[in-house]
């Protein structure tokens, strides 16, 4: 007999479509967006005259509740801006042991700042150990680095999506904040972490100096990422972004999209926050996975493969046998498998993908 299951994964093989829960970063702009590049006014926007890109810096400087904002081509290259604006050469920087700006931005701290780095470990609701931050700052002995920067990740995506609440937040920033340092928020899925908690995301990014933000993961712009921060911030950030080579000439055309996608596409990312529940309910029904459903708050959840000893197991065979029915998953290297609801994941999707994990763990 041929389940609509079978069906629906033989169809997929067919047509090359993958139920791909890789990364939110896979998704494609939306019809609005493609219009709305395709009309797109332009001009030279190192020159400063890009309309449709001045455009998106105020929206996005407005949302975020900050002076001003600027159109970056990735969030790697907003965080690497934000480092070199905020600190001197060879200041420490403190952030999480699992942030992305520590793990998987090229040591560009080191590369690009000469600066050290000081892990601060993460808990698993993805904010840091407070008391080893409290010991963290340094700079009044001759023989240290000064501390010139805190960095912040809300969502923290290596513990899970998790959120970090505006209390959370000041209560982190509260360190820096007293001896006079600044504190930039890594916040490539920050509207994620806004629509979780049910609050506009300028509360968030009212508690930091700077703010990071990610057009193209969740809401869908094909390019682009925002930095935000005072007028001075920004005005020294746009030097950094010429630096680093990030600065686009008629970029119009992908500031237009990212224009669709602060407008159109944050309400909608409760739907993916909908399906990460749907999934992790799901998979925790499945006796061989490991998974705490009540820890995933958006779009990101984590979890892994028991053996029959009950002891965690090599997670490989599940992502290979997955991405042969096709879906694909992220395999990490520590024992933990990814998966990332996001724009163009139904909730029909996440079914298939429920029978399809059972059969494989069942076989
Ligand atoms: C938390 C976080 N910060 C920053 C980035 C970097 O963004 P980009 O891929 O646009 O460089 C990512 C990318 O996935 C991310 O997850």
């Amino acid at each position: 007999m041929t389940s609509s299951y079978e069906a629906r994964v033989g169809a997929l093989a067919q047509t090359g479509r993958a139920i791909d829960l890789r990364s939110d970063t896979v998704t494609h702009p939306t019809p609005a967006m493609r219009e709305a590049m395709y009309h797109a006014e332009v001009g030279d926007d190192v020159y400063g005259e890009d309309p449709t890109v001045n455009r998106l810096e105020a929206l996005a400087a407005e949302r975020l509740g900050k002076e001003a904002a600027l159109f970056v081509p990735t969030g790697t290259m907003g965080n690497a801006i934000a480092l070199l604006t905020h600190c001197r050469r060879g200041d420490e920087i403190l952030i999480g042991a699992r942030a992305h700006m520590y793990l998987y931005e090229v040591g560009g701290a080191a590369r690009l700042n000469g600066s050290p780095v000081r892990p601060i470990p993460n808990l698993a609701d993805g904010s840091l150990d407070r008391a080893v931050l409290a010991r963290a700052f340094l700079g009044d002995d001759v023989h240290e680095a000064r501390t010139g920067l805190l960095c912040l990740e809300d969502t923290q995506n290596m513990c899970g999506g998790r959120v970090l609440s505006p209390e959370t937040l000041r209560e982190l920033a509260t360190p820096a904040h007293a001896r006079g340092l600044p504190v930039h928020l890594d916040g490539a899925r920050l509207f994620n972490a806004a629509v979780a908690l049910g609050l506009p995301v300028r509360a968030l990014a009212a508690e930091v100096e700077s703010v990071m933000c990610c057009l193209s993961k969740g809401l869908a712009a094909p390019v682009g990422s925002i930095l935000a921060g005072s007028t001075a911030f920004i005005d020294e950030a746009r030097r950094g972004r010429k630096l680093l080579g990030g600065g686009m000439r008629q970029a119009g055309i992908l500031a237009a999209a990212g224009i669709v996608a602060l407008t159109d596409m944050v309400e909608r990312l409760a739907e993916d926050h909908t399906h990460a529940k749907q999934l992790a309910d799901g998979l925790a029904e499945i006796p061989s996975l490991a998974i705490a459903p009540e820890t995933v708050e958006t779009n990101i959840l984590f979890f892994g493969v028991r053996g029959e000893d009950g002891q965690p197991a090599d997670t490989t065979p599940l992502v290979t046998a997955a991405a042969q029915a096709g879906i694909l998953l992220s395999g990490g290297d520590d024992g933990r498998i990814r998966a990332v609801t996001h724009h163009g994941i139904t909730a029909a999707d996440i079914e298939a993908v429920l029978v399809a994990i059972r059969r494989i763990q069942e076989a």
